[in-house]
């Protein structure tokens, strides 16, 4: 439909420069420039490297989707861009970029909540969510259960990570096996080669008295290293691939376990699933099986619109426009800690940007732990 919002969308939260098109849940364009090789050889992303990357990517990535989209710039109803939560100079130089082009341009701008956009990226594969959404939000930085009312004004967390996220457990263990970084997509790969009950690795928080919602993925990751180093001490060789399987196995054995309760027990006939970990092959089969068992309706993306894009900014974008949401002001900062329950960042002028009462350095200890440890 020629009047729904045609909005263009900003990613820089992490390594990815992103800049999706999308008109209305049609997606029009999807243009990427990741810095991930410059990473790759520091075993993790390294923010300084990752911003500069954004800002010689940024001008050519956003032309780069006006012409793959086919539309000018003039024709665009507004421009979203992610506010947070992410490493705090490479979103400062995606809000800086949005609020040039919006300014330059006079469209309106929104500030957008990186993770509320993993979810709504959906709606460009599947259709409009259905209202709640149950999301299962597994990336690298972050590991949720959410129920969303209304995914431009109210998310709800219902569980998360009390320690490591998904992918984070990931990257740590295709390090300890030498295998590189990101740890996500090679794991996968290699799972599908190995025997994934070879070994019974633990499954974190999911005894009888625990949390039913919550996640824990650190015990995981020590035992997966302990196993390695013993093996290694006897001199005898890893079965990277029986490792790689048996680990992933209980990622997302845990994950899916969870989240299928969690419809049951809210009464939620559909779970999505969302962010650079629902691209795992092992995630999406083994929520198809016990969605399909409970009765639940399952919304995964394709996995590349799962790992970090622009498209999904956009998107978000255009149902904030859809819902005549209010645009963010020109004063709109960067906030690298934006809690999940914030979808929508008006900017300062609507007392918003500062002073959630959570803890700023939360995203340093990020990237420092995907850099050091
Ligand atoms: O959402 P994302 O692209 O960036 C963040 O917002 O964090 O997620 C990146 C994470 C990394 O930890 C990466 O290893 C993981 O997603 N990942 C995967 C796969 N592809 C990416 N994890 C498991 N299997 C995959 N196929
Ligand atoms: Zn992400």
């Amino acid at each position: 439909m020629v009047d729904e919002p045609l909005v263009l969308g900003i990613e820089t939260s992490c390594d990815e420069t992103g800049v999706g098109i999308v008109r209305g849940t049609t997606l029009l364009a999807d243009a990427i420039a990741s810095s991930v090789d410059t990473h790759a050889r520091f075993g993790g992303v390294v923010p300084e490297i990752a911003s500069r990357a954004h800002l010689e990517a940024m001008v050519p990535t956003i032309e780069r989707a006006l012409k793959e989209a086919g539309v000018s710039a003039r024709d665009l109803d507004g421009i979203a861009v992610t506010a947070g939560p992410g490493l705090a100079g490479a979103l400062l130089v995606g809000v800086s970029a949005a609020k040039a082009y919006a300014y330059a341009l006079g469209k309106p701008l929104y500030g957008v909540n990186h993770l509320a956009s993993h979810i709504c990226v959906d709606q460009l594969e599947h259709g409009k969510l259905p209202e709640p959404t149950m999301a299962l939000l597994v990336s690298g930085g972050h590991s949720s259960l959410l129920l969303a009312p209304d995914i431009t004004s109210d998310v709800r967390p219902l569980g998360a990570t009390i320690d490591d996220a998904a992918g984070e457990a990931f990257d740590k263990i295709a390090r300890v096996l030498n295998l590189g970084f990101p740890g996500g997509p090679v794991i996968d790969r290699l799972a599908k080669e190995g025997d994934a009950r070879a070994i019974a690795f633990p499954r974190g928080l999911s005894g009888s008295r625990d949390p039913a919602y919550d996640f824990s993925f650190s015990g995981l990751k020590t035992a997966v290293a302990r196993w390695i180093e013993a093996k290694r001490a006897a001199g005898e060789e890893v079965p990277v691939r029986d490792v790689a399987a048996s680990f992933q196995e209980a990622v997302v054995d845990v994950l899916t376990r969870k989240a299928v309760r969690a419809c049951v027990d809210e009464g939620v006939d559909h779970l999505m699933i969302g962010g650079g970990v629902a691209a795992n092959s092992r995630l999406r089969a083994l929520a198809t099986e016990r969605c399909e068992r409970a009765g639940i309706r399952l919304r995964v993306p394709r996995p590349g619109l799962c790992t970090d894009n622009g498209a999904m900014v956009a998107a978000l974008g255009a149902e904030m426009v859809a819902r005549n949401r209010p645009a963010s002001d020109l004063e709109l900062s960067a906030d690298s800690s934006l809690p999940v329950t914030d979808p929508h960042v008006p900017g300062a002028s609507h007392g918003h940007a500062h002073g959630h009462g959570h803890d700023h350095d939360h995203v340093h200890e990020i990237s420092k732990d995907n850099l050091y440890s």
